[in-house]
């Protein structure tokens, strides 16, 4: 037997699957069989079905600190239901400890989880991710496997108290810092509240891309029902990961594949979801990258034209004020789609084999709490992502309009231009820099070639001595991304980026610029003959590398609107477009 029963044509199952090539099936079963018994498994334990369990604990990985708890637990709930689980590791980014950024990383990481389902025997897969470009690059790589899958996050981290008020990464990290840049508070102080922010191993406490991921994977369909908020210390999580490890052996009894589950019904809810929870800028790239594998276009007019019909609902960092172990004793994610219901499709399947409509009635009628309003009173009245088109960013741009300044997204100011990270490094905390807190700083060169890896420094600080006058939020421009966990009035993955000749790449000091979030643009008032005489004399070269891995990054990234993607990680055919206009 090899890749199917010789027999019965059934595909193969459990240890029979993918035989290593030595052009005898026959004796390639025997060898694998061989030396996995040689670490004491016996023939019974070996004919179940094979659950694997995606590892991606690592010491460099805090975030994803309780992954031996997690692990032990979805072993536990893999035998209860009569499985066999097999542990393996893959690739593991942290948000700070991957340079020149996690993101340069996450296709890497996709094609890692990919293959090595692929490569190895087994009949389902647990994938357990968490920090931020883990979850996206897991779900491509499972997509693109085709095996059943089923998502498990690590869980959020707990906050912490400094000086009686409470903490937590990242939203914290970024007011403090910004704090102590304006000489508010001492090196004593932020030396102290360093030790509060992170306050237990698990993911950002606040509505960042980690915890975005893990709201929009459970509205994918693609975790457990309840899945997405227990923080990551908590028994409901250890439990969340038993009943994740029994579930994967009925996915991999039934054969429910991730196409079945990640349908363009799913990507709309999960859509709609991102944009009620006030959710990161991130989700959009990583959401379209996902929805790519299964040739799903996501159409980013369509999506703004969802935004203006779905409110923010949760009252979370960074848009609002709570936490998410207070999002969890809220009730979770149920809680935001209950008051979402009449706007989703509750006919889109989930990993448990039923309906998103059937786990909302088991979840029950929810109770009183503050952390998640009404559809009716919500913190917001639009969805927290506003797509922006203009000259300035033909192929589109987005703010997050929720954590923005209300009179700063519409306003017209000069551009004070940075060519590159390095460039705004040298010079954004000088004496000298011509600024003024009405100006626009525009970061060029953070796309996702660019940098390379469009890293999340499109939260440009502000200049050192607004920062001492008090300026807090200034309009900022760049083809780079930003940290959920940040705010203010910063427009993001302006598309062409600017490494491969978009006209950010021709904005100088001094330009004016224009922004109306409310008519969504995002212009460069400079005339076309100005600007095609800008190109003329200063052509841009993308980047290229001489080897390795930079080398195929370069080659192969597209641009944000399709995810940062590789591009032939991406099917020939796209198959489906949404959000469907409503
Ligand atoms: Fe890992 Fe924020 S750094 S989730």
């Amino acid at each position: 037997m090899s890749q199917s029963d010789k027999k019965s044509g059934a595909p193969a199952k459990g240890l029979h699957k993918g035989l290593t090539s030595y052009g005898d099936a026959g004796f390639s079963l025997f060898l694998r069989k061989a030396f996995i018994k040689g670490a004491g498994y016996t023939d019974d334990a070996l004919n179940r079905p094979i659950i694997g369990i995606a590892n991606t604990g690592s010491a460099f990985n805090p975030c994803h600190g309780n992954a031996p708890q997690l692990i032990e637990a979805v072993k536990r709930g893999v035998m209860l239901a009569g499985g066999m689980p097999m542990e393996f590791p893959t690739i593991s980014i942290h948000e700070s400890f991957a340079a020149p950024t996690s993101m340069y990383l996450r296709n890497l990481m996709a094609m890692d989880t990919e293959e090595m389902i692929r490569a190895q025997p087994m009949d389902a897969v647990v994938l357990i991710g968490g920090c931020d470009k883990t979850v996206p690059a897991q779900l491509m790589g499972a997509a693109s496997a085709g095996i059943p899958a089923i998502e498990l996050v690590t869980g959020s981290m707990l906050t912490g108290s400094h000086r009686s008020e409470q903490v937590g990464a990242c939203t914290d990290c970024r007011r403090f810092w910004g704090k102590y840049r304006a000489q508010e508070i001492d090196a004593e102080e932020i030396a102290d509240v360093n030790n509060q922010l992170v306050a237990s191993v698990g993911t950002c406490s606040v509505m960042g891309t980690a915890s975005t991921m893990a709201c929009i994977a459970e509205a994918l369909g693609i975790m457990l029902p309840g899945g997405a908020s227990p923080p990551a210390v908590t028994a409901d999580r250890i439990r969340i990961a038993e009943r994740t490890g029994t579930t994967a052996v009925a996915m991999a009894r039934s054969g429910l594949t991730p196409d079945k589950i990640l349908t363009g019904k799913a990507f709309e809810n999960a859509l709609r979801v991102l944009l009620a929870i006030g959710g990161s800028t991130n989700g959009i790239v990583h959401l379209t990258a996902m929805a790519g594998r299964l040739g799903i276009e996501i159409d980013l007019a369509q999506l703004d034209a969802m935004g203006a019909q779905t409110p923010v609902l949760l009252d979370l960092k960074p848009s609002g004020q709570h936490y998410m172990e207070d999002f969890h004793k809220a009730g979770g994610l149920a809680t935001v789609l209950r008051e979402l219901k009449p706007l989703l499709h509750l006919d889109a399947l989930t990993v448990t084999g039923r309906t998103l409509g059937e786990e909302l009635e088991l979840a029950g009628p929810g109770f009183k709490q503050d952390v998640v309003r009404p559809f009716a009173n919500p913190i917001f009245p639009q969805g927290g992502i506003a797509v922006l088109k203009g000259n300035l960013a033909p192929g589109g741009a987005i703010i997050k309009q929720s954590a923005a300044n209300a009179t700063l997204m519409e306003s017209e100011g000069r551009a004070v231009v940075f060519e590159d990270i390095e460039d705004m490094a040298a010079r954004i905390d000088s004496d000298d820099l011509d600024v003024k807190a009405d100006d626009f700083l525009v970061l060029k060169n953070i796309g996702p070639k660019g940098a390379p890896g469009m890293p999340e420094a499109g939260y440009l600080p502000i200049p050192l001595k607004l920062a001492r006058q008090g300026v807090k939020d200034m309009v900022r421009i760049s083809d780079g991304r930003m940290s959920g966990t940040a705010a203010g009035t910063i427009v993001l993955h302006v598309t062409p980026e600017s490494a491969i000749g978009g006209p950010l790449a021709q904005v100088r000091s001094g330009d004016r610029i224009r922004l109306s979030v409310s008519q969504r643009e995002i212009s460069l008032l400079v005339s076309e003959a100005e600007l095609a005489e800008r190109i003329r004399k200063n052509p841009i070269t993308p980047p290229t590398a001489e080897r390795g891995y930079r080398k195929l990054f370069l080659q192969a990234v597209t641009q944000a609107d399709q995810g940062a993607d590789f591009d032939f990680l991406r099917p020939a055919n796209f198959t489906e477009k949404v959000p469907r206009p409503r």
